[in-house]
């Protein structure tokens, strides 16, 4: 059996998907210590883990250094581009939002409006789909931020439980898209290691459906 390499997403997303992996069958136990070691082997199976940002999950699994990956479906509109996206994985679940400052009227003015941003390619296409011209101000983080020292007239962001919007006197005005972990592979992976691909994929699925239901 070859060798299947994983790459997951670093942060948000990891307890999750390590969770969803030790309910697949696999030992992670090594993956829980507080260590600054990024590749693991997994005992007693052909796979092998990789810790990453979110965007370089997207490069590592586009140049085939990895076979598959688990990554935001955030991430996956702002970059992705040539991979099979095979599954949803139901956590991580958030959602694209425009907001701006609490009380003002967005869409009520004729002046060109501003945009801050992590994702300037979401929010493009956004504004692009309703004929709107707005200037994108890409920001690294703390998007929140442009609005308040108006930099911008409002933000596209991912919004998890609303709390950092609220805590800056934001509020979301129109949804984007809907947002959750994928599992994506590379396309001459899914031909090469098709077996092994498929014997991982199917696990993970049976996990998911114990999750479901509750198990
Ligand atoms: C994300 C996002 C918001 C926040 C939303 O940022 O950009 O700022 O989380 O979460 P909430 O709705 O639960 O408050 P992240 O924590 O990834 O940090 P960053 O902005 O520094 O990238």
């Amino acid at each position: 059996m070859s060798n299947v390499r994983i790459a997951l997403t670093k942060g948000r997303l990891e307890k999750k998907t390590l969770e969803l992996f030790r309910k697949a069958g696999y030992d992670c136990s090594e993956l829980n210590e507080k260590s600054r070691k990024l590749i693991f082997a997994l005992p007693d199976s052909n796979i092998e883990i990789v810790l990453a940002k979110a965007p370089d999950v997207i490069a590592y699994v586009e140049h085939g250094v990895c076979d598959l990956g688990v990554v935001g479906k955030d991430t996956i509109m702002e970059k992705g581009r040539s991979f099979y996206e095979v599954m949803d994985l139901g956590f991580g679940k958030c959602r694209f939002v425009l907001a701006v400052k609490k009380g003002e009227n967005f869409y009520e003015t004729y002046k060109s409006r501003k945009i801050a941003t992590k994702y300037a390619e979401v929010a493009k296409s956004f504004f692009d789909n309703k004929n709107m011209d707005v200037e994108i101000i890409k920001i690294e983080g703390s998007v929140e931020l442009a609005p308040i020292l108006g930099l911008a007239d409002g933000i596209v962001d991912i919004v998890e439980t609303g709390t950092t919007l609220r805590e800056n006197g934001l509020v979301p005005i129109e949804d984007v898209a809907c947002v959750s972990a994928r599992m994506i592979v590379n396309q001459a992976s899914m031909k090469m290691k098709k077996h092994e691909i498929q014997d991982f994929l199917k696990k993970c699925e049976a996990a998911l459906e114990v999750n479901e239901n509750g198990e």
